[in-house]
């Protein structure tokens, strides 16, 4: 299939992009590239079509002749999400919806958004794809409009997804500091202090990214029409877990005489997500579970992980909208790092 995988460079592309070059795909990857640092051209070789474009203003032309559409294009997480609610907005509704319904318009016969289990809030029952949404923040909202909109495009010719994913962990090229099992694993290596959020009780549902790949070429590749206007939980029912338990096995596996802190009120928000819909439709399970994400990210460590800012999502979007406002002030251009 000709692939576009929108935000293709980013945490999720960096696993994505290569996995779909050994499924025989042909892909290009859009990208604004606000957190690149390490060169996608050599990461992926000559055989990816980088774009450096922006959902919101690209060409449509550009959306022309693909059979498939990956969509990973957002401001990635809750807090990255509250910054600029406007930006949030505008990338994460306005921009998706805008790419499902060119990609429509030009004849894209598969297309598939990126949205989060964080659509259901917090909620002391087991949710599964009937339980209500409860959106609590401008990125889940933007999730649940997004989804709404682009469900409602599917028709027999545009097959329309919405995959709902739990958080993530394991290594990337584009590594994340903000998400919980990484960053909780990276401090413990190199500051020997694992940092909990008080008390640890809370449930949370989890995916390593190598599986979040899996799952996003099973649905493309998949002839089933049932996934078409579906909203799906993507995940593994045995990775609900309670953080302090995810504290317990980082200490386990590292070397050092670490020690767990913990920071924060109680954190009440607990949930836990079902994900049999998946195996039904797509006969999706995980492969990689967290002691496997543990250990490769401490293999990463002891071979020279470094901590960057890139790495630290949210203060790094802070930045660059810092960096927009003091160029606004001494320029009449638009500025390049425009969020
Ligand atoms: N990582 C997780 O835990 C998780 C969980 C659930 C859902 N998701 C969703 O998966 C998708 C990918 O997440 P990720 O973890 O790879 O995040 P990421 O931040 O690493 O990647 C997002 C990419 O989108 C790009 N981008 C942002 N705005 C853009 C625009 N206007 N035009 C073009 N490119 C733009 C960024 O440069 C970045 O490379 C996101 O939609 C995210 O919300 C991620």
């Amino acid at each position: 299939m000709n692939v576009l995988v929108t935000g293709g460079t980013g945490y999720i592309g960096r696993i994505l992009v290569p996995d779909l070059l050994k499924h025989g795909h042909t892909v290009t990857a859009m990208d604004r590239g606000f957190i690149d640092y390490s060169d996608p051209v050599k990461d992926y070789g000559s055989n990816v079509n980088i774009l450096r474009d922006d959902i919101r203003t690209c060409d449509p032309s550009l959306l022309r002749n693909y059979d498939a559409v990956i969509d990973l294009a957002a401001l990635s997480n809750d807090p990255a999400g509250n910054l600029n609610k406007m930006s949030t907005w505008d990338i994460n509704y306005v921009g998706r919806v805008r790419i499902a319904r060119l990609s429509k318009k030009l004849g894209t016969q598969r297309y598939i958004v990126a949205s989060s289990c964080s659509v259901y809030g917090f909620k002391d029952e087991v949710c599964n794809e009937t339980t209500p949404v409860n959106p609590l923040t401008t990125y889940a909202e933007a999730n649940v409009a997004v989804e709404r909109d682009n469900n409602a495009l599917n028709d027999k010719k545009f097959r329309s997804t919405s995959l709902r994913f739990a958080t993530v962990f394991g290594y990337s090229q584009r590594f994340r500091l903000d998400l919980v099992i990484n960053a909780m694993t990276f401090y413990g290596y190199t500051n020997n202090v694992i940092r909990m959020m008080r008390d640890g009780l809370q449930y949370r549902p989890f995916i390593h990214v190598k599986d979040v790949s899996r799952a996003l070429i099973s649905t493309m590749e998949s002839d089933n029409e049932e996934l078409g206007g579906q909203s799906i939980n993507i995940g593994s029912n045995t990775l609900n877990l309670q953080i302090k338990d995810v504290a317990e096995s980082i200490k386990s596996k590292l070397k050092s005489d670490s020690k767990i802190e913990l920071y924060g009120d109680p954190d009440n928000r607990s949930y836990k997500v079902n994900f049999d819909l998946a195996k039904q439709l797509i006969n999706f399970e995980t492969k990689y579970d967290l002691n496997y994400g543990i250990e490769e990210i401490i293999d990463k460590c002891e071979n020279g992980l470094n901590d960057i800012p890139q790495m630290h999502t949210v203060d790094y979007y802070k930045k660059l909208l810092e960096y927009e406002t003091e160029i606004k002030k001494f320029s009449n251009l638009k500025a390049k790092i425009i969020l």
